[in-house]
């Protein structure tokens, strides 16, 4: 065996091991990063969420409106619902009060009653006013606000959520 031939055997595996590693790289680094990508993204925490078209709204009637959002942490993928009411004080378009609809005593959803002119929650019969203050009932106090809203171009009421 020459000197010439060893160092084409070498040349050979050097040359073989090197496009090896580029395939390697070529097909594995897409699976990599499709593995780990769920748990580098963030959570969503925080966001602007339309919640109605301000022509909507009557004057001193609360607007129920609903939103999802979709919590993800790593893999896991958690949905959770939220509502609340838009209430219009006045004609102004910024006079608004938004009230999130879970009663502050154990999280139950409130539902506004035209009949009592209040929010009642089912579970423990407590009794809010329409700005939210308490009436009746166990709750530590009133319900909670997004104080944080903003009207589009498009006079959709939208508010900003943030994750508790
Ligand atoms: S959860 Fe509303 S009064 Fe208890």
């Amino acid at each position: 065996m020459s000197e010439q031939e060893l160092s084409r055997r070498d040349f050979i595996k050097v040359t073989t091991g090197i496009v090896g590693g580029i395939i390697g790289a070529v097909v594995g680094l897409p699976a990599v990063y499709y593995l780990i990508d769920p748990a580098l993204k963030s959570g969503g925490k925080e966001a602007w969420i339309p919640v109605g078209k301000l022509e909507d709204m009557e004057v001193g009637k609360p607007y129920p409106f609903s939103f999802t959002r979709v919590q993800v942490n790593g893999w896991e993928r958690t949905a959770t619902s939220h509502a609340g009411y838009a209430l219009r004080r006045s004609e102004a378009p910024n006079d608004l009060l938004i009230l999130n609809s879970r009663c502050t005593h154990l999280a139950c959803t409130v539902n506004w009653s035209e009949t009592a002119q209040a929010y009642l929650c089912p579970c423990h019969d407590a009794k809010f006013s329409s700005s939210g203050d308490v009436l009746d009932g166990p709750p530590p106090r009133p319900l909670d606000r997004y104080d944080e809203f903003r009207l589009t171009d498009d006079g959709v009421l939208e508010i900003y959520y943030r994750e508790a």
